[in-house]
């Protein structure tokens, strides 16, 4: 923590300024393409429906080949995951090493892999011989990176659940579980060590559909008046923000104010079951809506209105085989042809002319199965906010940079 409050204040302040010069311009969108269905189409004819939302980055579940191979020289930027069932292997540091040069060094540079995902949402599953191989595997596949000298241009990191919360509201008393308190002091001192940033999925649906009653549709919808946080006098015009920095609170307690945040999934379920409050096309497409509108106004959150907020949308597809109740199948942007599920306001055209997909179907890669999301946890996708295309690696340096320095000023008694 605290880990360049030995810089003069006067560079990091040169810094920040020729920072904020070079690359204020950037933004875009990211998503998470999540394949829990045996009926999408093959990844060549996703291409244009990634393009067609904007987005630049997308994150996978797995480290599908097909797809991986399928978006080459495309410029979209890929966080690859390293499934949960993985992680008690990759404690071998001979299997973390193959598993890197066989999913991440074999399509570089062609597809722009950025980010390594280990894991996705192990803590919140309260499986102790899981939790305990989580830093283990971040530890030694980052190891992987340096000794094939990709740690430059690939980062290490794990998606939680905003479940390692005890305490999110109001924001500026976020605390993490205390039963977790140590294990995630440990992967923020990854984070610190190796730059790379600490992700949470956030979903202002799960919130609305466990409280309808208590919690006011607009608030979730960035559609209210809003709150005002108690604790900090700040002014809060919607849930996404508030648990964003319920997070920023919680990493703050434990004195890591420097890690950068980012939001690997959020969105909303176009329909749902009987009790699934909220779900619908109409709050789905207001969500989303009001969300890029967000992320384009590049506003951080109150707590951190420098914040170059990193968002993935969840998610691509509607997945039809995942478990659960009706909204976990329901939150794609797309249905499996390929037509938008409800208008966002992007000039969408579908598959169009754009080849069929082969009869293989599913992805039979045999050796990335998919993810298993639980009954209950969140979906398995994302849309993200992210550099232009052009100097995306020297934008994602110096974006962490940036973060870093503008935390430890904020952090300076000044
Ligand atoms: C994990 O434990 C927490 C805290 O004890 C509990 O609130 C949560 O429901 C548990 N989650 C699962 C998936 O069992
Ligand atoms: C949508 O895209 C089509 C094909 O690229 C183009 O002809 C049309 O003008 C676009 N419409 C809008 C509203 O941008």
């Amino acid at each position: 923590m605290a880990a360049t409050s030995t810089l003069p204040l006067h560079l990091l302040l040169l810094l920040l300024l020729s920072a904020s010069f070079s690359f204020t311009a950037a933004s875009s969108v990211g998503i998470n393409y999540g394949q829990i269905a045996d009926n999408l189409p093959h990844p060549q004819s996703v291409i244009p429906l990634v393009k067609s939302v904007g987005a630049s980055a997308v994150k996978l579940y797995d480290a599908d080949p097909r797809v991986l191979k399928s978006f080459a020289n495309t410029g979209v930027e890929f966080i690859v995951g390293l499934g949960n069932e993985y992680l008690s292997s990759m404690r071998d540091t001979k299997q973390a090493l193959a598993w890197v040069k066989t999913n991440v060094q074999g399509y570089l540079p062609a597809t722009k892999i950025t980010t390594i995902a280990v894991g996705n949402e192990v803590l919140t599953f309260n499986d102790s011989t899981l939790s305990s191989n989580l830093l283990p595997a971040m530890e030694n596949i980052h190891t992987a990176l340096v000794s094939l000298n990709l740690d430059k241009q690939v980062t290490v990191t794990t998606a939680h659940n905003l479940g390692i919360l005890e305490v999110s509201y109001p924001p500026s008393s976020g605390t993490f579980r205390s039963d977790l308190t140590q294990k995630l002091k440990y992967i923020l001192d990854f984070h610190c060590k190796t730059g790379s940033p600490f992700l949470i999925n956030a979903y202002p649906y799960f919130a609305y559909k466990a409280n309808p009653k208590q919690i006011s549709l607009d608030f979730v919808l960035f559609e209210g008046s809003g709150i005002v946080d108690s604790g900090s006098g700040l002014h809060y015009d919607n849930m996404f923000f508030a648990q964003i920095d319920a997070a920023h609170s919680a990493m703050e307690k434990l004195g890591y104010k420097n890690v950068c945040l980012q939001v690997s999934e959020t969105g909303w379920p176009s329909k749902g079951d009987a009790d699934e409050a909220g779900a619908s096309k109409e709050n789905a497409k207001k969500y989303n809506g009001n969300l890029m509108k967000v992320i384009a106004g590049k506003k951080g959150t109150p707590m951190r209105p420098n914040l170059n907020l990193n968002v993935y949308v969840f998610a691509l597809f509607n997945e039809k085989k995942k478990p659960g109740p009706t909204s976990e199948r329901n939150f794609g942007l797309f249905k499996p042809d390929g037509t938008p599920v409800y208008d966002l306001g992007f000039n969408v055209t579908g598959l169009g002319s754009v080849k069929s997909p082969p009869s293989s179907g599913g992805s039979s890669d045999g050796m990335t199965p998919s993810v298993v999301t639980p009954v209950g946890e969140s979906p398995d996708g994302y849309l993200s906010i992210n550099a232009d295309d052009a100097e995306r690696l020297p934008f994602r340096a110096a974006l962490s940079i940036l973060c870093l320095i503008v935390s430890t000023i904020l952090a300076l008694p000044l």
